[in-house]
């Protein structure tokens, strides 16, 4: 197995191994230290079947349903899937594509998931790539006094805030009922680091701050977390499976590709556990 960091925070790409395969313990240990470290793991050339896809992903936690249950496969429930026959077009005819700002997945549920993962299995001839921002390296670049004052700052996440930049997909009356006062800084449950905990389309304000004030500070440490310099762009190719950490990263899809063209991608997610507060 050889493993190349492949931007300057984070994300790596493994290779010379097959997910088709069941690991060993050693090398199910080894993949988890990486993705401790990395938050974000490529392997290329793997053309896995669901089922195959199910047991790759488990190497790193337990598959759960994710909230909508209109976009997982008949036969493998707790497989999602992507494609562009299910998006919605924009009044100019383009994608409306879920996901088109950085988030964390499902953080209006007490226990989000502790990784999102996709496998690509059909891609258009261009776009569609993936955006992840380190948004544990976005903390530890904050000033010592914008530390201080989120420290114990929390925010409510529900279906689609307010101000959500965006339009969030319809679910049942339940899943939109869901919501959860979330800390603003996480502490990582295995490897300790402090991170932002950002969803620009989920969070109500700030518990304890004015409506205004607590947008602005969400959309300044927004603005913060999704510089360049805090990214790793993934150009998908055909067999790609991708797995992230949602306590670590947040990601964003991208709708421009042509939408008369095909993209397809698996998805999976793993049971998290509710988040901790970096201060308490
Ligand atoms: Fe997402």
């Amino acid at each position: 197995m050889k493993v190349n960091a492949i931007s300057e925070h984070f994300a790596a790409e493994v290779s010379g191994i097959d997910l088709r395969e069941p690991v060993d313990g050693a090398t199910r240990a080894e993949l988890n230290r990486l993705w401790g470290r990395y938050a974000v793991l490529v392997f290329r050339d793997q053309p896995l079947t669901p089922p195959q896809y199910g047991q790759a992903v488990q190497i790193f936690g337990e598959l759960m349903q994710q909230n909508s249950t209109k976009y997982t496969l008949p036969d493998h429930p707790l497989i999602g899937f992507n494609s562009t026959n299910d998006l919605p077009r924009k009044a100019d005819g383009s994608l409306r594509v879920r996901g088109e700002n950085y988030h964390t997945d499902h953080s209006n549920w007490p226990a989000p998931p502790k990784a999102t993962s996709l496998v690509a299995v059909q891609l258009p001839s261009s776009g569609g790539d993936t955006q992840f921002v380190d948004v544990r390296a976005a903390y530890d670049d904050l000033s010592d006094e914008l530390k201080a004052r989120i420290a114990r700052l929390r925010s409510r996440h529900v279906h689609e805030s307010s101000r959500s930049p965006r339009m969030m997909a319809k679910l049942s009356a339940e899943q939109q009922a869901k919501s959860m006062l979330q800390p603003l800084v996480i502490r990582h449950p295995e490897s300790g680091r402090l991170a932002l905990y950002l969803n620009t389309a989920r969070m109500e304000g700030i518990e304890a701050l004015a409506p205004d004030e607590g947008f602005d500070l969400i959309n300044a440490l927004y603005d913060h977390a999704t510089q360049a310099k805090y990214e790793y762009r993934h150009s998908w190719r055909l067999g790609d499976m991708v797995i992230w950490d949602n306590r670590s990263v947040m990601h964003q899809a991208n709708a421009d590709y042509d939408p008369a063209e095909q993209r397809f991608m698996y998805r999976a997610m793993l049971k998290g556990t509710p988040l901790v507060a970096a201060f308490s």
